[in-house]
C-alpha cells in the first residue's frame, strides 16, 4: 500500500467512527483509539504536505485563517416560513391547504424548529464543497472553513455511490450545556458572553478565525435537500429526511409523519411540555405539507411557501423595563441583587423579578434602574437579565452602586472571600435573615408547617410577635386577632398545623434547624448513625467526620453549631415548648468492641473473596465507617486487585494499608490487624 492509500483508508476510517460518534451517538472504538488514529492522520499530514486534502478530518481543527467572507449567490433561494402563535391560526393553515389541493385529509410532517441560524452545504461528488449562511435569501457568506470545524457535519458523504450533486439546509446551533459552558469560560477568560444558545451559535459560526469556531460546541440538523442531481426517488419530505439521514446527517430526533391538523396540533403539545428537557433550544414546530406533487400545486407566496408554517412557542426572551434594583437577604445572609421589571409574560407566565445574580454580573451587564433590558426564563430555572439595551437608556441614569450596608439591619455587608457572594453580617439579629431561616424551619421539606408562608412569617417577626423558631409553639389565638390581615379560620389552621409539627424525626428536625453545609442526605447521615439529637449534640468533630461522605468541613459545621449558645437555646426552648424530636433506632448496632469500631476504612479496587457492599455491610456492622477519600483521618485502607490512586495516596499519608488476604484474617479471626 503506497503512502496515498494509506492516508485515504486512515481518513476513511476516522470519518466513518466521526459519524457514529457525533452524529448516531453510539461511538463504536474508545476516545483513545480514535485519538491515536487522529494523531497519526496528522503526522503522515505533515510528513507529506503534498496530499493533504480541504475535506480531510484534519481539516475539523480550523487551519485556514479568513480576512473576511466571500459572497455565495445560493443556486436556490433560501426561504423563511410564515409563523403562527394560535392553534386557531394554525387550523386556518390547514383549511387553506385543503381548499386549494381539494385534499380530505392532509399529510404533514411534524419537526421541532430549532432555534439556531440557517446554512446551505453544496456536495460535489459526495465531497463538501460549499457552506454559506441565508443572508438576504439570496446572497449568503461563504463560511466553508469554519463549517468543516463542526464535527457532526460529514467532509464526505457516507454512501458509496454519492450523488454527483447535493444542496441541503439546515440549522447550525450550539446546545444548552454548550452554551452554558461557553459563556462560563468566556467569563473566566474575561472573552465576550453571548445572550443565548443562538446568539452563540452565530457569533461562533462568523469567527474570522477557524480555530476558534473549531474550539466551540457546535452542532448541526438537517431538514431540506434543495438541489439533487441522480434519481434518488424522494417524492416526499419525509422521503428527504430519510435520505438526509442516509448520507450521513444528523436529523431532529422528534419528526412524525401524521394525518390531519390536530395530530400535527397534538405532538406540539407534547413538544412543548417537553421543550426543557431538550438538549437545544426549539422555539416552535414545523408542519409541511409531505408530498412533493402536493407542495407544487400549493407554491410560494413572496418568501415563503404556502405548504409550510412555523407553529412557535411562546417566547423565552421579552424585553421590558428595570423599575428598581433590590437587594434580598436570604436565610444564611446571602445577598441577592433582584430588578424589579415592568411586568411581561415570558415562555408563558407573568414576570415582573429577574435576578442579577451578584454584584460582578451588575458591574458586566451595567444595568441601571430605567433601562430597557432583555429577560431570560427556561424552564424552572429564576428569570435573569441577559442584556442591556443601550440605545434606549434614558440620559441622566446613574450607575448601580451596590449597597455596602443591610437594608434591613444596617449590618455591614461584605463579600466572602474567594467568591462572587456577598453576605449581610447581621446574622439573626437581622430580622431578613431571622425571617427566612423561620421560613426555611416550617418549609415542606423540615417542620412541614403548612400555612406559614413568607406573608405570615414576616408579619409575625415585624410584629414581634416571634423571635425564633421555638416562639411559633407559644402563640395563640389571640395573639393572632391582632394580625388584621388574618381571617381567624386562617389563624386556626395555623395553629393546628403548628401543633401537628411537635413530632419531627430527628432528620426533619436536624433539616429545619438550617446548620450550614447540612442537606438532606447529610441530616439522614446524621440521625441513622446517631439515632437521637443528645448524641449528635456531644458528638466530636472526629465522631462526626467518621461518617460517609462526611468531610472536615461539614463535621465543623456541625459541631460548631451545637456549641453556639444560642442555638443551644433555642433547642432547649423547643423541648420545653413541647416538641418531641422521634428518636431513630438505629440499625446497624455497633459491636463497641470489636476490632473495627470507631475505626475509618477505605476500600479500592477489585476484591475476590466478596464485593465491595459486602466489605462495606461487614465493616459497618461492626462499627466501622467507611469513607470515600483517603485522608489523614482513615486508619485503613484495604487494596484489592488493581487498586487505584488511593493505594499511592495511602502511602503518601502513611495510612495503613490491608490486603484482602489480611482483611479477611480480621473478619474471621475478629482480632485486629496489627495483632495478626
Ligand atoms: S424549513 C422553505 N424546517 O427556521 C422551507 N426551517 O423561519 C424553509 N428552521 O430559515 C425552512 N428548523 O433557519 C425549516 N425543521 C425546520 C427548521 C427550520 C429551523 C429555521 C430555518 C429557517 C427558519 C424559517
Amino acid at each position: 500500500m503506497d503512502i496515498k492509500e494509506q492516508l485515504d483508508l486512515l481518513r476513511k476510517k476516522i470519518h466513518h467512527h466521526n459519524h457514529a460518534y457525533y452524529v448516531l451517538d453510539q461511538p463504536q472504538i474508545p476516545d483513545y483509539d480514535y485519538d491515536l488514529l487522529f494523531k497519526e492522520l496528522l503526522e503522515l499530514e505533515q510528513q507529506y504536505p503534498e496530499l493533504r486534502h480541504d475535506n480531510s478530518p484534519s481539516a475539523r481543527v480550523g487551519a485556514k485563517t479568513n480576512t473576511v467572507f466571500d459572497e455565495v449567490h445560493h443556486a436556490v433561494a433560501m426561504l423563511s416560513l410564515n409563523n403562527v402563535f394560535e392553534e386557531s391560526e394554525a387550523r386556518e393553515f390547514d383549511r387553506r391547504i385543503r381548499r386549494l389541493t381539494g385534499v380530505e385529509e392532509v399529510e404533514y410532517t411534524v419537526e421541532p424548529k430549532i432555534d439556531g441560524l440557517a446554512v446551505s452545504l453544496v456536495y460535489d461528488n459526495g465531497e463538501l464543497s460549499l457552506a454559506s449562511t441565508r443572508g438576504d435569501g439570496q446572497v449568503g457568506e461563504n463560511i466553508t472553513d469554519n463549517v468543516r470545524t463542526i464535527r457532526s457535519i460529514p467532509l464526505r458523504l457516507t454512501v458509496s455511490s454519492p450523488p454527483a450533486l447535493l444542496e441541503l439546509r439546515g440549522e447550525v446551533y450550539m446546545s444548552k450545556k454548550g452554551f452554558e459552558k461557553l459563556n462560563q469560560a468566556q467569563k473566566e477568560s474575561g472573552g465576550k458572553t453571548y445572550m443565548n444558545p443562538r446568539n452563540a451559535a452565530a457569533g461562533s459560526l462568523r469567527q474570522l478565525d477557524p480555530a476558534v469556531t473549531s474550539s466551540r460546541p457546535l452542532d448541526a440538523m438537517f431538514y431540506t435537500i434543495a438541489r439533487i442531481e441522480g434519481d434518488f426517488s424522494l417524492r416526499s419530505q419525509h422521503d428527504q429526511i430519510l435520505a438526509l439521514a442516509k448520507f450521513g446527517f444528523k436529523t431532529a430526533p422528534d419528526i412524525h409523519l401524521v394525518r390531519g391538523i390536530e395530530q400535527c396540533l397534538k405532538i406540539r403539545t407534547e413538544l412543548l411540555d417537553k421543550r426543557d428537557q431538550l438538549a437545544y433550544d426549539i422555539d416552535g414546530i414545523v408542519y409541511k405539507v409531505n408530498e412533493h406533487e402536493l407542495q407544487e400545486t400549493l407554491g410560494f407566496v413572496a418568501r415563503a411557501p404556502r405548504w409550510a408554517i412555523a407553529h412557535k412557542f411562546p417566547a423565552q426572551e421579552r424585553t421590558t423595563i428595570v423599575n428598581a434594583i433590590d437587594v434580598q437577604i436570604g436565610r444564611t445572609g446571602a445577598v441577592s441583587p433582584v430588578a424589579r421589571l415592568k411586568p411581561v409574560e415570558v415562555g408563558g407566565v407573568m414576570v415582573s423579578n429577574a435576578t442579577l445574580h451578584n454584584q460582578d454580573e451588575i458591574k458586566r451587564l451595567d444595568v441601571r434602574v430605567g433601562d430597557t433590558v432583555v429577560v431570560r426564563r427556561a424552564g424552572d430555572v429564576i428569570p435573569e437579565v441577559v442584556s442591556v439595551n443601550l440605545q434606549k437608556r434614558p440620559v441622566g441614569s446613574e450607575e448601580y452602586v451596590f449597597p455596602s450596608k443591610c437594608p434591613d439591619c444596617s449590618s455591614p455587608i461584605v463579600r466572602i472571600e474567594g467568591t462572587a457572594v456577598h453576605r449581610c453580617s447581621g446574622t439573626l439579629a437581622c430580622s431578613a435573615q431571622l425571617k427566612r431561616a423561620i421560613e426555611y424551619f416550617a418549609s415542606r421539606g423540615a417542620m412541614d408547617i403548612e400555612g406559614l408562608g413568607t406573608r405570615i412569617v414576616d408579619m409575625l417577626v415585624d410584629k414581634e410577635l416571634i423571635a425564633n423558631v421555638a416562639d411559633l409553639y407559644d402563640l395563640t389565638a389571640e395573639n393572632l386577632k391582632n394580625l388584621k390581615s388574618i381571617k381567624e379560620k386562617s389563624a386556626q389552621n395555623l395553629l393546628e398545623s403548628i401543633d401537628k409539627s411537635r413530632q419531627p424525626t430527628l432528620q426533619k428536625f436536624l433539616i429545619a434547624m438550617g446548620i450550614p453545609n447540612v442537606g438532606e442526605t447529610t441530616a439522614d447521615q446524621l440521625a441513622e448513625r446517631f439515632g437521637d439529637l443528645e448524641s449528635i449534640e456531644k458528638a466530636t468533630v472526629e465522631d462526626l467526620e467518621s461518617i460517609r461522605d462526611v468531610g472536615p468541613v461539614v463535621a465543623k459545621s456541625v459541631f460548631d453549631f451545637f456549641q453556639d449558645e444560642s442555638n443551644r437555646k433555642v433547642i432547649d426552648k423547643l423541648i420545653e415548648n413541647g416538641v418531641e424530636i422521634q428518636k431513630v433506632e438505629l440499625k446497624i448496632l455497633p459491636e463497641s468492641d470489636s476490632w473495627a469500631a470507631g475505626k475509618k476504612f477505605v476500600l479500592t479496587g477489585t476484591l475476590q473473596s466478596m464485593t465491595r457492599q459486602e466489605a462495606r455491610d461487614r465493616l459497618q456492622k461492626l462499627g466501622g465507617a467507611i469513607a470515600s477519600s483517603v485522608s489523614k483521618t482513615v486508619d485503613f485502607v484495604i487494596v484489592g486487585d488493581k487498586p487505584g490512586s488511593k493505594k499511592a495516596m495511602a502511602e503518601n499519608l502513611g495510612v495503613k494499608i490491608l490486603t484482602e488476604e489480611k482483611f479477611r484474617e480480621c473478619l474471621e479471626s475478629g482480632k485486629p490487624p496489627d495483632s495478626l
